[in-house]
């Protein structure tokens, strides 16, 4: 879908390959992350019946990792929608602007780990689903001019 992404993580493991060795997975921005990581939240101990979200922002890219459990995540634009599965620390969604996003189906102890592009601002969210689908038609009318967004 436009303006989002699944990133695969590296998974490096011990070279005997026991189990009980567990897991590595680097994240390096500039990397597997392509934009500079100015903030970190993590969203946890959410209702399996919880939704959140409702949201899109007008200028920040995010990259959303489940770091344990699952949870799914809708994002929709104007023209389309999809639901995306987390239920891997080896999977990345990026979502770029303009994006309406809800996070839902969040299993128990689900941890959603979320690296952000720029520093908390109210401002740059759009919460109204209605004022987000005009300014999303214009805005993507423009990029459709530099039609260089990724899909998943
Ligand atoms: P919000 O982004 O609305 O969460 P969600 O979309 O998952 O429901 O944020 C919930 C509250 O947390 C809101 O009052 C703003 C605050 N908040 C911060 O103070 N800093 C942050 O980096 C984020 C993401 C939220």
């Amino acid at each position: 879908m436009i303006n989002t992404r699944m990133i695969e993580f590296r998974d490096i493991r011990d070279p005997r390959q026991q189990e009980f060795y567990g897991h590595l997975t680097p994240i390096e921005c500039g990397q597997e992350i392509p934009f500079d990581v100015k903030r970190i939240y993590y969203i946890y101990g959410v209702d399996h019946a919880a939704r959140r979200g409702y949201h899109s922002h007008r200028d920040l890219e995010q990259v959303l990792i489940c770091l344990g459990g699952s949870v799914k995540i809708q994002v929709k634009t104007p023209y389309e929608e999809e639901i995306v599965t987390l239920d891997s620390p080896t999977k990345g969604l990026y979502i770029g602007p303009m994006i309406w996003r809800e996070m839902f189906a969040f299993s128990e102890h689900a941890a959603l780990l979320v690296l952000a592009s720029r520093h908390y601002d109210e401002s740059d969210y759009l919460r109204d689903y209605s004022a987000y689908e005009a300014e999303a038609r214009r805005y993507f009318r423009e990029a459709g001019e530099h039609p260089a967004v990724p899909h998943i």
